[in-house]
């Protein structure tokens, strides 16, 4: 199974999010791979923490080299790395990946990222790749690679308007490109029962039909903790009202299967 986590606005929790649902995954057993194709590279410094920078062999190398094609090409498995966390790993993502991202584009690579996560498919039983806050190729190649969408909603007016949108782009490319993915739900992060504003939004949401996730995560300084200490919720603090928000959102997409 291949998660995309989706929404070209920044900063709705998109890494947060990858990394937290694919540490329950791992902590269920399941062997995982996160897949970062942010240039940020903030999933793969938070399950990686320092090692990050100093890793080899990034995302951006693999891409390199479906650039210069080679006899001595690599296996795909050679740019992923093992996290501090059991049956968690991750394909690391750099800066370097943002000055690619043209010739890729231009030699029509968008295809390259789906074949190399289809390599991988019998080392991981669940693979969750994140992606940047744009609609621009690593997002359309994570798009065509992925069986299934999840989109994070901050509860803000503005990103009500442009959910719309940006179910119209992935309608456009499930046509287009990728008949098998399905937009598995909306997740409401940052949500905050006490107010007015984010519970109508929600509303609206699920009256217009969208496919609203029951399992709410709610705000908490905890978050941010967890990405200064390079600890997955689930590692940090099992019991944490947050982390059992993220237990239930995950066993809630599990079981829809
Ligand atoms: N449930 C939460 N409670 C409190 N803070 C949160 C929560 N989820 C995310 N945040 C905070 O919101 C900010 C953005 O989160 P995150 O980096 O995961 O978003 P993003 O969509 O990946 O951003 P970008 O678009 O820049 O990649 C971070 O500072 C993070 O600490
Ligand atoms: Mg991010």
């Amino acid at each position: 199974m291949r998660r995309v986590i989706f929404n070209q606005k920044g900063g709705v929790g998109k890494s947060t999010i990858t990394c937290n649902l694919a540490a329950v995954s791992a902590a269920r057993g399941l062997r995982t791979l996160v897949v970062d194709l942010d240039p940020q590279g903030n999933a793969s410094h938070y399950l990686l923490g320092a090692a990050a920078t100093d890793a080899t062999n990034h995302l951006a190398d693999l891409f390199e080299q479906v650039l210069n094609v080679s006899m001595f090409a690599k296996p795909a498995n050679a740019f992923v790395h093992a996290s501090p966390f059991e049956n968690l790993s991750v394909l690391p993502s750099s800066p370097r990946l943002a000055d690619l991202e043209d010739k890729l584009e231009a030699r029509y690579k968008i295809y390259k990222l789906k074949s190399t996560l289809e390599e991988l498919e019998s080392e991981f039983d669940r693979i969750y790749i994140d992606t940047p806050p744009a609609l621009n190729f690593y997002t359309r190649s994570a798009l065509i690679a992925a069986d299934r969408c999840l989109i994070p909603f901050d509860c803000d007016a503005f990103s009500h308007q442009a959910l719309y949108n940006l179910l119209a782009n992935v309608k456009e490319l499930q046509e287009d490109h990728n008949a098998d993915l399905q937009v598995e739900g909306i997740i409401v992060n940052q949500f905050q029962p006490r107010a007015t504003l984010p519970r109508q939004l929600v509303e609206t949401l699920a009256q217009d039909g969208l496919p609203v996730l029951p399992a709410y995560l709610g705000s908490s300084v905890i978050v941010r903790e967890s990405h200064q200490l390079a600890k997955p919720l689930i590692q940090l603090d099992p019991k944490h009202k947050l982390t059992q928000a993220y237990v239930a959102l995950y066993e809630c997409l599990e079981q829809n299967g």
